[in-house]
This record gives C-alpha cells, structure tokens and sequence, in this order.
C-alpha cells in the first residue's frame, strides 16, 4: 500500500469501502467535517443574529496566543531584565514593535468582544435550556479573559504595571472572607488572597513569575480548555439558537 495512503489511514480510520453510507459515515465520524449539525435555521445563521461576536472573540484569541508566543521568545520575566527587554522589543527586534500593538490591540478587542457576545446571548434568550450549562462555561470565559488582561499588565514592569497591580492586589487583600482586612476575614495577612496573588506582601520577583505562569501558561490553557467545551456543548445544542 502506498505510504501516504497507509498514513492517512492511520489518522482517519474509516476502512476502505466507498459507498454512499461509507462516505456519510467517513464525515459523521470526522469532527472537524461534522463540526456543524446536520441542520441549521436560516435565521439562526444570519450575521445580524450573532454579529459573529463569538467567532471574533475566538479570532482575537488566537491573535494574542500567536503574537504572545512571539513576544514570549524575547521576553525576560525577571525584576531587573522584563523592563529592558520589552524596550528591545520595541527599538531593537524587526517587527517586535508591531507583535507587541498587535497583542496588546486584540488583547483589548477580547475585553470589548466577549461581554458584547454575552450580552447578544442575553438578548436573544440564547441562555435558556438546552443551553444553560454553556452560560455557565461563558461566565467561566469572561473571567478567564478578563484575568489574562490583569495578569499581562504586570509584565511590561514599568511604573503603570506596578500601581495597577498594587491597586488590584489591594481589592484582593479588602476582599470580604478572602482578604486579611476585608469584612468576616477568616485568613491571617500570610494566607490571605493578597498574599498569594503576590507570592509575599510586596510586588517583587515571585510576583511577576506567578504572573508571567498565569499569563503564559496557565489561564490560555484554562481558556482553550473552557472553549473546547463551549463549542461542543453548542454543537451538542443543535448549533446556534434561532430567534423566538
Ligand atoms: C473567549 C470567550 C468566548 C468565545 C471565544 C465564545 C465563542 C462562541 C461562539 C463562536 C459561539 C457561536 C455563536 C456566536 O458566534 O455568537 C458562542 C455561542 C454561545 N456563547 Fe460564547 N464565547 C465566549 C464567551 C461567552 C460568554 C462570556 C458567555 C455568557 C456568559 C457565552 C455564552 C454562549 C452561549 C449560551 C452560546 C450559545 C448561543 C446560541 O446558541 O445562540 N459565551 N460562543
């Protein structure tokens, strides 16, 4: 058998018949040929129906995970080299000035993008069952895009950084229950939410490294995760709503 026969045969296990049904049941069993439902309402799909705010907010997405992987080859995530080495992106590296307006720009895009889409899902009572369980996964969305943009803006480690987080660790540290000074404190100063947003009491080294892993690693992994779920549980749906 040819080579590269055996090795897509390999990928997508369908057998060799190619029958009517056998060529049904190759894209069935495919997802990404059968990521659609077999039937969708016109109306549904119009673009004045969703305004395509939530494929935008997954373009911008992928926008920042892109540009993001660039900026992270040249950026330094220590407290005496992150400043400088952001400015090299600017001066110094061809077309770092560009990734860096690019990310920042879809970036802001998201924060704008993802509570239009959720506020269309609102209007248009696209958060009744069967769709209840993905509002859940949204809100899930919102906060995870709205902590990778807390979490970015502590890396450029200049003076807008710094007074930003100090103002949201802050919150945290007044939090109620959660934050040593807040109301019904439960959590001594070394255990409290402030403490551990920061890794100390102060913005130093163990801050920005927690910050560069949730903003690097860690929550564009939890929002891939919760977007995969999101656009199964809408294709286990029957695809986008349809007007009432
Ligand atoms: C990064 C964030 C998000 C991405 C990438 C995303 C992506 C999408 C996409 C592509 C759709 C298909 C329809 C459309 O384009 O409007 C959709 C539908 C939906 N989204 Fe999101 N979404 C996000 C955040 C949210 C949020 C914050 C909520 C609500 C709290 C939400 C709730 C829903 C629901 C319930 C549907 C089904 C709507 C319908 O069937 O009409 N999503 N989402």
């Amino acid at each position: 058998m040819n080579i590269f026969v055996q090795m897509w045969r390999s990928i997508f296990r369908t057998g060799v018949s190619d029958s009517h049904l056998h060529r049904v049941f190759r894209v069935v069993a495919n997802f990404v040929l059968h990521i659609q439902p077999p039937r969708v309402s016109k109306e549904g799909i119009k673009f004045t129906y969703t305004f395509c705010l939530g494929g935008l907010s997954l373009f911008f997405f992928i926008v920042t995970a892109i540009t993001g992987g660039f900026l992270m080859i040249y950026y330094l995530p220590d407290v005496d080299m992150a400043y400088s080495s952001m400015k090299d992106l600017d001066d110094i590296v061809p077309f770092g000035s560009f990734q860096r307006n690019l990310h920042r720009w879809a970036a802001h895009l998201m924060v704008l993008l993802v509570p239009l889409h959720m506020l269309r899902v609102f209007l248009t009572s696209s958060y009744k069952p069967p769709r209840e369980f993905n509002w859940v996964i949204g809100v899930g969305l919102l906060v995870t895009t709205l902590l990778l943009s807390f979490t970015g803006y502590l890396l450029p480690w200049d003076q807008l950084s710094y007074w930003a987080v100090t103002v949201g660790a802050t919150m945290g540290e007044n939090t109620p229950i959660l934050g040593a000074k807040g109301p019904f404190s439960i959590l001594g100063p070394e255990q409290d939410i402030h403490f551990i947003l920061l890794g100390g009491t102060t913005i130093d080294q163990p801050t920005l490294i927690r910050f560069y892993f949730a903003h690097c690693v860690g929550l564009p992994g939890a929002a891939a995760g919760l977007m995969a779920i999101h656009f199964w549980r809408i294709r286990k749906a029957g695809g986008i709503s349809r007007p009432l």
